[in-house]
């Protein structure tokens, strides 16, 4: 079955990992069905000034306003397999701990929980407080899945880009996509 993916961006650290999972995501097309995609409003802040760019307004995807709830994916009727949150601020992951569906983003994590689907969060801060570490148990006793935007080293990356796809690699595997990437050991 072709995935239906929503990918919801939001502001904190990290607009390389949103970028390079929408275009690793156009790359394998063939294996997905839809993407639907959201930002909050300082995700944008945070690509501008991250990336120096609006390449969000490239991509064919299907945007949504962050307080459009007539979205598809704002039921569980909609069936969408997986939701990744990339990266994922402090407090989107604690609206999501609270049960705070007060705008898309959230009430999509939510439906996503609620219908036993994959919930995928990336998230970004350091150091952690006890709120934060709190909220991961909280939303992986739900089912949900931190995904922290750590990156490794052992795949010996060269650029930016290579570092950061270390992260999204193991979103991509996550989702349960076949794509080609390092694997430690195998030749
Ligand atoms: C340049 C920049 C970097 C930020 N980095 C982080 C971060 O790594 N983690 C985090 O939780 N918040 C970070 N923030 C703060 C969030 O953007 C802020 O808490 C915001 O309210 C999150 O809302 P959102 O989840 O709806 O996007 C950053 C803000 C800016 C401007």
């Amino acid at each position: 079955m072709k995935k239906k993916i929503v990918v919801a961006i939001t502001g904190a650290s990290g607009a390389i990992y949103a970028n390079l999972l929408l275009k690793t995501l156009n790359r394998l097309q063939d294996q997905i069905a839809e993407v639907a995609v959201v930002m909050s409003d300082n995700a944008k802040d945070v690509w501008r000034f991250e990336l120096d760019n609006e390449d969000f307004n490239n991509y064919d995807y299907k945007f949504y306003a962050k307080n459009d709830f007539m979205a598809p994916f704002a039921s569980g009727s909609a069936r969408f397999d997986t939701m990744v949150i990339v990266p994922c601020s402090m407090g989107t992951l604690g609206r999501i701990a609270g049960g705070i569906s007060d705008d898309l983003i959230i009430r999509a994590a939510d439906v996503i929980l609620k219908e036993r689907r994959k919930l995928i969060l990336v998230a970004r801060d350091t150091p952690l407080n006890l709120i934060h570490i709190r909220n991961m148990e909280t939303v992986t006793a739900a089912g949900g899945i931190i995904c922290p935007a750590i990156p490794s080293y052992y795949s010996k990356p060269k650029t930016i880009e290579e570092l950061a796809m270390t992260v999204v690699n193991r979103v991509i595997d996550l989702i349960g996509l076949e794509h080609e990437s390092y694997r430690w050991n195998e030749e």
